[in-house]
């Protein structure tokens, strides 16, 4: 299995109590799955993709990418891990502002040491299916929000992982740039990486083969 999430639990403490803002989660994925979790706001969506992205430690449970526990590893093993197997796409902003959008692309390649040592050709052809070649010498300051966000969806995508982990990746996009990126994140999915999308987009939901619901931190039927 790739994915294997078991009982996973994050307990919060807010105005003298404790709750759980993820609460006794399990799924499993495997390569080619495509999963989209929805839920509304405060739901712990956030929360639980940062706890699969190795992020955030976890109150209880466990998470094993490609059979290795995430949380047996330190810091700087579960960095090098996320870096090898898990492309991550945060909520919000997150590009380095002083580096160009192709720079910002190319950065996590030249983290980890690789037998391969050439990311550029892959990052121009990302920029050119995302229909964002335009911006490959440009810094986050002249982009708008939407192109930042494609530029962080490419960035995600260039040292080829094993499963894309994306928290609301199309929310500043109009329906059109959404297509695209929807269409490139499906391509790759295709081509065998694993998608775990948070959305509250239908229209990205639709490209998903299953669709889980969270509340209050739990999956519903
Ligand atoms: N560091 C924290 N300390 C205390 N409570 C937190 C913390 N982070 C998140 N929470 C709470 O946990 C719950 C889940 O938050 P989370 O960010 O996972 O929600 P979400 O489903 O991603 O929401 P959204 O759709 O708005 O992004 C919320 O009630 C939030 O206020
Ligand atoms: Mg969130």
């Amino acid at each position: 299995m790739l994915l294997n999430v078991k009982n996973l639990r994050k307990d919060y403490y807010r105005d003298q109590q404790t709750f759980s803002a993820v609460n006794n989660v399990s799924f499993s994925m495997k390569k080619n799955d495509f999963i989209c979790i929805m839920g509304k706001s405060g739901s712990g969506k956030t929360t639980l993709l940062n706890m699969i992205a190795g992020l955030l430690t976890p109150t209880q449970g466990k998470i094993t990418v490609n059979e290795t526990n995430l949380f047996e590893l330190n810091d700087q093993q579960v960095s090098a891990f996320r870096n090898q197997h898990i492309g991550y796409i945060p909520q919000g902003s997150s590009l380095l502002p002083n580096l160009t959008a192709l720079d910002n692309i190319r950065l996590p390649f030249y983290l980890t040491k690789r037998s391969n040592n050439n990311s550029l050709s892959y990052a121009q052809s990302l920029l050119k299916k995302a229909k964002i070649s335009y911006l490959q010498d440009a810094y986050p300051a002249n982009m708008s929000g939407g192109e930042m966000r494609r530029v962080a969806i490419l960035r995600a995508l260039i040292c080829r992982p094993q499963i894309i982990i994306a928290d609301e990746p199309t929310s500043d996009l109009d329906d059109e740039s959404s297509a695209d990126i929807m269409q490139l994140l499906t391509e790759i999915n295709q081509q065998g990486t694993a998608l775990l999308i948070v959305t509250h987009d239908n229209d990205v939901a639709s490209y998903s083969q299953t669709i889980l619901k969270m509340s209050a931190g739990k999956f519903i039927d």
